[in-house]
């Protein structure tokens, strides 16, 4: 697994996915233009990550899916953020800017929805801790997220 390419820093308008986020899994997500995806380097691996991401002036703790989502054999390489706060509306058209600090594992494809949801549950767990060390929680007071 190549983490040279981290902390790696975006930023993207937020367009509509398939909609499967909030209805059928209950973790909604934010998915981010097309050209921010085609720009990620090539060497850029796709997987589940872990960082900050800010909306409307404020930084949240942030885990993010990049690729084909084998679970739904989607055509399309998409970049997919899930805050780990809850918000009253949605945000299509708005600017979001992510920092990914780490990297938590593939995306697998899995037997059940169930079985995704718990492995987005442990990914969360994952990125709550690993948000707290303080190298990582620094990160959070970047000036990209301000500038
Ligand atoms: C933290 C996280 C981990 C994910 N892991 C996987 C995965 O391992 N396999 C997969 O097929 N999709 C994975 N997904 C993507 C979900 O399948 C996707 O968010 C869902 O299909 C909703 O997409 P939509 O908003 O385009 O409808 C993950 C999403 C998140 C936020």
């Amino acid at each position: 697994m190549c983490t040279e390419n981290l902390p790696y820093f975006l930023s993207g308008l937020v367009v509509k996915g398939f909609g499967r986020g909030s209805k059928s899994l209950g973790i909604p997500t934010a998915n981010i233009e097309d050209k921010v995806v085609e720009a990620l380097p090539d060497d850029f691996n796709t997987g589940v990550y872990y960082g900050w991401a800010s909306i409307d002036g404020n930084v949240y703790k942030m885990v993010a899916s990049i690729g084909w989502n084998p679970f739904y054999k989607n055509e399309k390489k998409t970049v997919e953020v899930h805050f780990l706060h809850k918000f009253e509306n949605d945000f299509y058209g708005k600017l979001i800017k992510v920092t990914f600090l780490g990297y938590i594992r593939p995306q697998q494809d899995y037997t059940s929805v169930g079985e995704l949801i718990k492995a987005i549950e442990n990914d969360i767990t994952i990125a709550e801790q690993q948000l707290e060390q303080p190298q990582n929680k620094a990160y959070k007071n970047n000036k990209f997220f301000t500038e």
